[in-house]
């Protein structure tokens, strides 16, 4: 059976080199913020859901929490196996399904792993399992792309070179999708992947979380967690609580 695109584009060593600027210093930077604010009980355990190569689950770690770390992409949880430690675990597990046995104080999702489906319905699905696996009152914090924003200043066509690798970038928006599609050439072997992320905006958030029991409590533009705008913020990064009624 064909590979779905978030199957194949996020195992591959191209993707993490297009994105190397998404590193730990960023990460760290957002994970002491996020932290500062949502201020857990150390005892507090916390599930990092599309984990890729581990980056925010390897920071809250070593901050003292008790870490799941996970992801689809097989490679990518090799490569963060090597940081497994008794309170730091990492496995590989599709967000469409609940995790048997495990439940979660926090549930991180984070740097735009989500909206990679089909349906709106598969968003439910994820929202959904991340409710069960939440403990009552729960926290879910998912960082987004603003896309009213993204939409609004389209790079449509972008050439980066990197590590002697030439990426060529499109962009087009369709209504409901963001489609990238990337074209690879490494000396002179070409390879052509694509991204497409469903255009979801505060409103879509706030009506999908709602109807999968949740109840936003602070919405944030950027990694220093200033203020949503909905026309500048680079970030749609939206706190929710698990609801119990
Ligand atoms: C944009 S990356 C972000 C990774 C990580 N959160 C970070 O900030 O470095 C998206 C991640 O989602 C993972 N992913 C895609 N589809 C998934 C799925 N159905 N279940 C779990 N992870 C998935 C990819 O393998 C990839 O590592």
């Amino acid at each position: 059976m064909k590979k779905e695109w978030f199957e194949s584009w996020f195992d591959t060593i191209y993707y993490h080199k297009l994105y190397n600027n998404r590193d730990n210093k960023e990460a760290n930077f957002f994970i002491l913020n996020l932290i500062s604010y949502l201020k857990p009980n150390k005892s507090a355990k916390i599930l990092d859901l599309a984990c890729g190569k581990g980056r925010h689950s390897i920071i809250l770690n070593k901050l003292g929490y008790n870490v799941l770390g996970v992801d689809l992409s097989p490679s990518n949880i090799q490569y963060a196996n090597q940081y497994q430690n008794k309170n730091l675990r990492f496995a590989i597990h599709d967000m469409r399904k609940t995790i048997e046995n495990e439940s979660f104080n926090f549930i991180f999702n984070l740097f735009t792993s989500f909206g990679y489906f089909e349906s709106k319905e598969e968003n439910k699905n994820v929202l959904i399992s991340i409710n069960t696996m939440l403990e009552n009152d729960g926290i879910i914090i998912i960082d987004f792309m603003n896309s009213k924003k993204i939409i609004a200043n389209l790079i449509e066509k972008e050439v980066k070179i990197i590590d002697g690798i030439k990426y060529q970038i499109s962009r087009k928006y369709d209504n409901n999708y963001i489609h990238k599609h990337i074209k690879i050439n490494e000396k002179g072997s070409v390879k052509i992947y694509k991204e497409r992320v469903q255009s979801l905006d505060q409103a879509d958030f706030k009506k999908l979380l709602y109807e999968c029991n949740f109840q936003i409590i602070d919405t944030f533009g950027d990694f220093k967690l200033s203020n949503f705008n909905e026309e500048k913020s680079d970030r749609l990064i939206i706190i929710a609580k698990k609801r119990t009624t």
